[in-house]
């Protein structure tokens, strides 16, 4: 999954059409959609004919959660939501996703379980394990869990069993992509961002991880 978090449309729209044959899924976030508009998610699936996850990390009480999953879920086919609110506040979003369902219109909620940066072990990690105990217990349709630390991504995707994994880190935040690769199997994605739409050439750059993905 490639983590478009570009602030130019152009230069998002550019990227995905070097990307999109080397990529399962397309996750944009604030820096792209602010600085355009969300329906920029809509001109990339035209393109691309992928998944798009709108990675918001909502962290909201479940009213207002209701409203920003409605919104962004006419565009998105998944969103990614905190954890740590609780929850009533991821039941929100699931119900909007079920709405969405009944009309013949599947959308994911993904929950945060522990981020992958430093700041992670602060706060977040202390209560990551009760989190994706959380996330089971409410079938979300993926968790997203740290590269940049193999032995947790374990323990969380232990924890989870058979719902999805995200696991954002690898590239510049210097994951181990040969210890995360042992440890998820192929429902799950690995999230790289700035090694690819940094690089000189996102096209290839993308295609080595799609050839170490599909070789393994
Ligand atoms: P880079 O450039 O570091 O981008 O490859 C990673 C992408 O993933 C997002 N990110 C996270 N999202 N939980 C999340 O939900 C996390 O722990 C996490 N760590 C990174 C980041 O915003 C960027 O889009």
């Amino acid at each position: 999954m490639v983590a478009l978090d570009v602030t130019d449309e152009n230069k998002a729209i550019e990227i995905s059409r070097e990307v999109f044959q080397y990529v399962d899924a397309i996750k944009v976030g604030y820096p792209l959609v602010l600085s355009s508009h969300l329906s920029i998610v809509d001109r990339i699936k035209e393109i691309t004919k992928k998944e798009i996850i709108c990675d918001f990390k909502l962290a909201d009480i479940p009213s207002t959660n209701e409203k920003i999953a409605s919104l962004t879920l006419r565009y998105g086919d998944g969103i990614i939501c905190h954890g740590f609110l609780g929850e009533d506040s991821i039941r929100a979003v699931q119900e909007v996703a079920k709405k969405y369902g009944e009309k013949g219109n599947y959308k994911k909620v993904i929950m945060v379980t522990e981020m992958s940066h430093r700041g992670a072990i602060q706060f977040i990690q202390p209560v990551a394990d009760e989190l994706a105990e959380m996330a089971k217990r409410l079938k979300v349709d993926g968790v997203v869990a740290p590269s940049t630390r193999p032995e947790r991504l374990k323990t969380i995707k232990d924890i989870v069993g058979d719902i999805p994994v995200l696991s954002p880190g690898i590239g510049a935040q210097g994951g181990d992509l040969n210890k995360v690769l042992n440890i998820l199997d192929e429902d799950d994605y690995i999230i790289v961002g700035r090694d690819i739409y940094e690089s000189e050439n996102p096209g290839r750059r993308a295609q080595y991880y799609y050839h170490i993905l599909k070789d393994r």
